[in-house]
């Protein structure tokens, strides 16, 4: 993502300036066209040499020093592609919030084209000042991208959100959501089902599969990574991923409803959740107990069937996803599906080998679509899996 490119790195007055001497250094490492601007302030924390010397250039501080027939900042606001503004104080944001351009890094930035990225890095009292929340805002609205402050050890002394995060994550972050950017679902709004549903049957037991959620949410990571605005309506508690929107439910009747609810403003709808197609009768309100000898006999009835469902409510631009987890005749039914929920592509997938599907990190399906011959994918990491998958939900 950054090979060969013309990176400006602003460093304003913090005192986690010296974490951009790593981000430098990471930047060189990868192949990028590195040069650094310091704020006065900012050259209280980490010497210019530092910068000079690792960047291999001289850095930008004074906007009339050195000028002849060539005026600097502008040469370098050309110059530069992206622009990561890292650690950014809320002196400086307020000023590019605002349009203010009274030294050679915040004159160098508002007049450049190139892409920006925020960093701030504060107190959390400051952090959190309404002042600074607005001009976040401001900058967000024009298009800046903003990697937030993590929370840890601040230099006050105790944990907090404000504190810079590590320098190979702010990299990795920006890599995604410049990815984003220009991805091929930007700004399309889609909704991925994932995990196992539970059916109580009373406050202590419920019936469920063995399904993790893992192919659901490798489908919201790689759509994301495409730019999508995902809603996640997941059985499963797991870390966010940037750009998703994690809904939790429990049962496929709560499951349901948030889908059918997601859908009516969705582009895209992917069911990967192995949803129960049955559930109990009634729920006890306590928990079940044992009478002398005798079983228990459970009566089952059906659930509502999302994916049914929302193929009957699609429009023509909205595009419908469902999987078929099976143990025998998987493309047969699969293809049976494809057609019964009126759905535009159909994932099947064998879950009785134990290699692949349930829990499994790997996966191997089989892409069916109504007017191409069905597609197999051999076994990889699900998300690579899920990565072809939207590649060609593109195409639909
Ligand atoms: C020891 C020390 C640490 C500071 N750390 C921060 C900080 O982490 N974040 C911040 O926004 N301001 C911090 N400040 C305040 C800024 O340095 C101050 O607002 C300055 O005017 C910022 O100028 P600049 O944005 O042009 O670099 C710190 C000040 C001192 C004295």
């Amino acid at each position: 993502m950054f090979k060969n490119k013309n990176i400006l790195i602003v460093v304003s007055g913090s005192v986690a300036a010296y974490k951009s001497a790593t981000l430098v250094r990471l930047l060189i490492k990868m192949g990028a066209h590195v040069r650094v601007s310091m704020t006065h302030a900012a050259q209280e924390f980490i010497p210019s040499k530092t910068m000079a010397i690792l960047s291999g250039y001289d850095v930008l501080t004074d906007l009339f020093a050195g000028q002849g027939a060539d005026v600097v900042h502008i040469a370098w606001a050309k110059w530069a592609e992206v622009i990561f503004v890292v650690p950014a104080t809320a002196n400086i944001i307020g000023k590019l919030a605002n349009g203010i351009a009274d030294d050679a890094p915040t004159a160098t930035v508002i007049a450049s084209a190139a892409e920006k990225i925020v960093v701030p890095a504060m107190n959390d009292v400051m952090y959190n000042n309404p002042a600074v929340q607005r001009n976040i805002e401001y900058l967000s609205s024009d298009g800046w991208l903003l990697i937030e402050p993590s929370i840890g050890f601040l230099a006050e002394g105790y944990e907090a959100k404000g504190r810079l995060p590590e320098p190979d994550m702010i990299l990795s972050e920006a890599a995604i959501r410049l990815q984003a950017k220009s991805g091929l679902l930007h700004g399309k709004k889609v909704i991925i089902t994932a995990g196992s549903t539970r059916e109580a049957l009373d406050p202590v037991r419920y019936i469920t599969n063995r399904s993790s959620g893992k192919m659901g949410f490798a489908l919201a990571q790689a759509a994301a990574e495409q730019g999508a605005h995902v809603t996640l309506i997941t059985t499963v508690t797991k870390p966010a991923i940037y750009g998703v929107n994690q809904i939790l439910v429990s049962s496929t009747q709560e499951m349901f409803d948030a889908a059918i609810a997601a859908f009516e403003t969705a582009d895209i709808f992917i069911g990967a959740a192995a949803v129960s197609d049955f559930k109990p009768e009634k729920t006890d309100h306590h928990k079940i107990k044992k009478t002398g000898d005798s079983g228990l006999t459970l009566k089952l009835v059906q659930n509502p069937d999302i994916l049914k469902t929302i193929g009957q409510h699609k429009t023509h631009s909205q595009i419908v996803v469902g999987f078929a987890a099976e143990t025998q005749n998987v493309e047969a039914y699969g293809a049976d599906k494809l057609v019964t929920k009126n759905a535009d592509m159909l994932i099947a997938n064998d879950v009785s080998r134990s290699d692949i599907g349930f829990s499994s990190d790997d996966n191997s399906v089989t892409i069916l679509t109504r007017d191409k011959q069905p597609e197999f994918l051999d076994r990889a990491p699900k998300i690579t899996i899920a990565r072809h998958i939207i590649s060609r939900i593109v195409t639909l």
